[in-house]
């Protein structure tokens, strides 16, 4: 991993930046590019404008490690918020969030109780819930609570990441339990080699390999139903070799991808008639996902310094 992708990594928990650099209307101006903006209002007409191009949507009210029972549960209400406006105005869209958003450093369960009350309104609605993935201090955790929370609810799914080097075994024991409703994706925190592969070639395959065991028979007839999470090539086109080479029909899986990355390419797939769906973020709190979306590409990093301290 280079070591511009580990410090940028490093800085987005770094809590000074976090307060300062949203201040600038520069580095705001730059968190537009991937941030559909600081209001639920605005992350809803990004994804009428997605949905009207032919590409659904998952809304993520920007946020993670509250520190509070209050905050969690303002959190929590925002997401309760963002389901009855998705259903108020017909968008095709679900909703991701973080269980650390959820009080999960706080109390298990609390954030417990915040996401039955997430996902029972979610049902009633139509709509359906995504657990992203943080760091892998989180996974263990992550991974046993939406466990429990499928033994109540069928609309949750969880993200593995593919450099995690459990992954491969989590993905078969959450297919073979009926609970595969899986993103998934590279993944995108700074993880030591002793937990995770490093080097991309390595990431890659193991996407690849997740993606195939996620889409065999025997896991689509016990409910697996992956969502590929990749703007890369090398897995978007195997996975659409594979599938067709195994008679596997597009509407056994979507690709995902995040707001503002390889446009051309979402709306080149929906034409082709794969469901794509892409990850629309909204919220004050998008210094960490701006830090970690610059770390994905040092030529973001130049735009955004170019943006910061001018040419
Ligand atoms: P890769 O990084 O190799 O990128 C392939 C190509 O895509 C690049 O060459 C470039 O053209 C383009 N690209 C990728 N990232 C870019 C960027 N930031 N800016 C501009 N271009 C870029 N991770 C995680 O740990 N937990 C999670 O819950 C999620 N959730 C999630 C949801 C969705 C819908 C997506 C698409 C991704 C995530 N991720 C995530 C992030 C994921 O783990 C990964 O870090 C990024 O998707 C980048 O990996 P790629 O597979 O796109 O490949």
């Amino acid at each position: 991993m280079p070591a511009t992708r580990t410090a940028l990594i490093a800085l987005s928990s770094n809590q000074y930046l976090q307060n300062a650099l949203p201040r600038f209307p520069a580095s705001r101006r730059v968190a537009r590019r991937f941030v559909a903006g600081e209001g639920l209002e605005d992350a809803i007409v990004a994804v009428r404008a997605l949905n009207a191009r032919g590409l659904c949507g998952s809304l993520d009210h920007l946020g993670e490690n509250v520190t509070s029972e209050a905050e969690a549960a303002a959190a929590r209400d925002e997401y309760l918020r963002a389901l009855a406006t998705i259903k108020a105005a017909a968008l095709d869209c679900h909703v991701s969030l973080k269980l650390t958003q959820m009080g999960l450093d706080l109390d298990e369960e609390l954030c417990y109780e915040n996401m039955c009350r997430i996902l029972h309104e979610a049902a009633e609605l139509g709509n359906f819930v995504r657990i992203d993935m943080e760091g892998s201090a989180y996974v263990e955790r992550t991974i046993a609570l939406y466990r429990r929370l499928c033994l109540a609810y069928q609309n949750v799914g969880i993200v593995i990441q593919a450099y995690l080097r459990r992954s491969q075994a989590d993905v078969d024991r959450l297919v073979a339990d009926g609970v595969g409703r899986l993103r998934l994706c590279k993944g995108a925190y700074d993880e030591p080699p002793a937990i995770a592969y490093r080097a991309r070639e390595r990431v890659t395959r193991s996407l690849q390999e997740l993606a195939c065991t996620a889409l065999a028979p025997g896991a689509r007839e016990r409910g697996a139903y992956p969502g590929i999470a990749s703007h890369d090539e090398a897995v978007i086109n195997f996975v659409r070799a594979y599938a067709y080479q195994w008679g596997i029909p597009p509407s056994a899986y979507e690709f995902q991808m995040l707001y503002g990355i390889r446009r051309e390419l979402q709306a080149s797939l929906a034409r082709k008639g794969y469901k794509v769906r892409i990850y629309v973020p909204y919220g004050t709190h998008w210094y960490p996902y701006l830090m970690r979306r610059l770390a994905e590409r040092p030529a973001n990093l130049a735009f955004f310094l170019r943006a910061l301290f001018g040419d």
